[in-house]
């Protein structure tokens, strides 16, 4: 049976790609992340397509610009019916609060369901040298837990943020928020930067409440095998 808490990436280009794995995932997947890559190339018809295989989605377009902008920019994709949207903590609580205030009164007015809004902390691809290189004082574990609970007093519904940040922001932000957590290599997979990943078990221990997992399932040779291999780890943890 699907577990909710894997969000399969779509890391594709074209809808063949998207079609083949959705079906050959079936029902054992029912959550799926559509990124820029895929949105910037066949557009919006791409969530619309999952929705009529009644798939769950993120889609993680990871909107960053002024407060009015992002708010506008945002009640526009929520008409295609995501289940979660995303916009950068970067921006700032107005900026953040104002998105957050303009979709709820949008959906509201509309009479749908609101989707979740989270925000990205850091990158989980910025490693130590890169932290450094934009001038930040402060420890990177410590920005992201303060962007974290940042967005939630801005009121959004949760973050994105490396697994091995999971603790400390369930901590600072607890239990009823969302910690979405990429970079997750199933256990014993050879990975060259250690640094923010870890292993299915390891991130929901943390307290990661979905996992973002991408080319360990999407580029494996058998897609299904590999993606039911990470449902049996994450029910370890
Ligand atoms: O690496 P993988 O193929 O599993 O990536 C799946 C998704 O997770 C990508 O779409 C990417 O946006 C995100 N990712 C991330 N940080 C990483 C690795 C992946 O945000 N360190």
């Amino acid at each position: 049976m699907a577990d909710n808490r894997l969000i399969v990436a779509l890391d594709f280009h074209n809808m063949d790609d998207v079609k083949k794995i959705v079906n050959q995932l079936g029902d054992d997947v029912n959550y799926y992340k559509v990124g820029m890559e895929l949105f910037y190339s066949v557009g919006a018809g791409v969530v619309e397509w999952l929705k009529t295989q009644n798939k769950n989605i993120f889609l993680d377009l990871k909107l960053h610009d002024i407060p009015n902008t992002v708010a506008g920019g945002l009640c526009s994709l929520m008409n295609l019916g995501a289940n979660i949207l995303n916009i950068h903590a970067g921006g700032g609580y107005t900026m953040m609060k104002t998105a957050a205030e303009r979709l709820k009164i949008e959906a509201e007015k509309q009479n749908i369901k609101r989707p979740k809004l989270i925000a990205v902390t850091v990158l989980t691809s910025i490693n130590q040298d890169d932290w450094q290189g934009l001038g930040y004082q402060s420890q990177m574990k410590e920005q992201v837990v303060k962007l974290a609970a940042l967005a939630k007093n801005a009121g959004l519904d949760g973050v994105v943020a490396s697994p091995q940040e999971a603790k400390m922001i369930k901590e600072a932000c607890g239990d009823d928020f969302l910690i979405i957590t990429p970079g997750i290599r199933p256990a014993g997979a050879a990975i060259n930067d250690q640094s923010r990943i870890s292993t299915p078990a390891q991130a929901l221990k943390n307290g990661a409440t979905h996992l973002v997992i991408g080319r360990p399932i999407i580029a494996a040779d058998n897609p299904r095998e590999a993606a039911l291999k990470i449902i049996e780890e994450m029910k370890s943890a």
